[in-house]
């Protein structure tokens, strides 16, 4: 039988599936259920910076009477963050206790400021590695993309000084240069760099004529953007990658160990399918792998990446040759 043995975020995992940052890993039955499906790690619900504001704004605006003063603002801030990081502590070592999956501790974070202090109480609280969100949507028309790329350099920089488990981060391809911010991420000292996370896209009601939230869900092609630049990248950068948006079949996995991943993390699927979907993806992937008379991960991993070979398909960016073949 295959041995489907990888590594990502520093560590052995049994499986490259893993169980991406969702509401689905904010519960310890859920956590249980895809650890028994067989998931190579379980990356827990981020803690959010934005949501930590966000409460202390609420708190703020509830009490009016109040003239909050700066000290007062510490003071609630430093509450308000404390209670939080609680419940997430306690998930961290309730997860420990109740399966035998690496447990990777998330923070979302759009600043590379104060919640930084909070990570050494994740790895206190026994998470295995800690993944960092990174979610800068370079929306200001005024800020440069060296300015915008430096919050991600300082963020890692912060964290990596004050925790001593294996760091990866999860980024998003908007870079006016990826291939050369992602190769420069990658020696950093990150474990792992996860392409690509996805934003809470804004779609448009014509009938209504609104501006409404877009599926929160994947669907199955949205695969095509990470896998081209796994395949460009993987064989370049100086850390494993591994994948997600979009991975909603055993086949696409194969793809993406193909294309370099290391591991791939999946969270729509988990929702419209369950946690068996990560069982039915490792079977598939053992089944492949028999098949094909592979024995272990790293005799196919990275095969179909950029080379000189490939290299046309991976660049191509232009659908002229297609059309012009459909003319004759
Ligand atoms: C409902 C939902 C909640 C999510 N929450 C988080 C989160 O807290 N932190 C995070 O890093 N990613 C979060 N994600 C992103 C997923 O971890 C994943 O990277 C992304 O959805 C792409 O994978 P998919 O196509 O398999 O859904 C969330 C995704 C969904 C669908």
């Amino acid at each position: 039988m295959a041995n489907l043995k990888t590594q990502f975020f520093g560590l052995e995992l049994k499986s490259p599936v893993i169980a991406s940052s969702s509401s689905m890993t904010a519960d310890l039955n859920q956590i249980k259920k895809l650890a028994k499906a067989g998931a190579g790690a379980i990356v827990l619900k981020s803690i959010f910076e934005e949501e930590i504001d966000t409460q202390l704004q609420e708190e703020l605006t509830k009490s009016r009477d109040l003239e909050p003063d700066a000290e007062y603002l510490d003071y609630f801030d430093y509450i308000i963050k404390d209670e939080n990081l609680k419940d997430y502590t306690n998930l961290i070592k309730q997860a420990k206790d109740a399966v035998d999956v690496p447990i990777v501790a998330s923070v979302s974070c759009i600043s590379a400021s104060d919640w930084v202090l909070f990570v050494q109480k994740l790895a206190e609280a026994g998470a295995d590695a800690l993944e960092l969100n990174l979610f800068l949507l370079p929306a200001d028309v005024y800020k440069t993309s060296f300015q915008n790329e430096q919050f991600y350099f300082e963020t890692i920089k912060k964290v990596l000084e004050v925790v001593s488990i294996p760091v990866s981060i999860k980024i998003s391809h908007y870079f006016s240069n990826l291939s050369n911010v992602v190769k420069k991420l990658s020696e950093t000292g990150v474990a792992g760099i996860t392409l690509f996370n996805r934003f809470y896209s804004p779609d448009i009601d014509i009938r209504n004529e609104m501006v409404i939230g877009a599926d929160v869900l994947s669907h199955d092609n949205d695969y095509l953007l990470p896998l081209r630049w796994t395949g460009i990248l993987s064989s370049k950068i100086s850390c494993p990658l591994s994948a997600t948006t979009g991975i909603h079949a055993g086949e696409t996995v194969i793809k993406f160990l193909l294309a370099g991943a290391s591991a791939v993390q999946v969270a729509s699927v988990l929702y419209n399918g369950g946690a068996e979907m990560i069982t039915q993806f490792n079977e598939q992937l053992a089944e492949w792998m028999d098949d094909k008379a592979y024995t272990k991960i790293n005799d196919f991993k990275g095969k179909l990446a950029i080379s000189p070979k490939h290299v046309a398909v991976y660049e191509r960016a232009q659908f002229m040759k297609y059309f012009s073949v459909k003319r004759h």
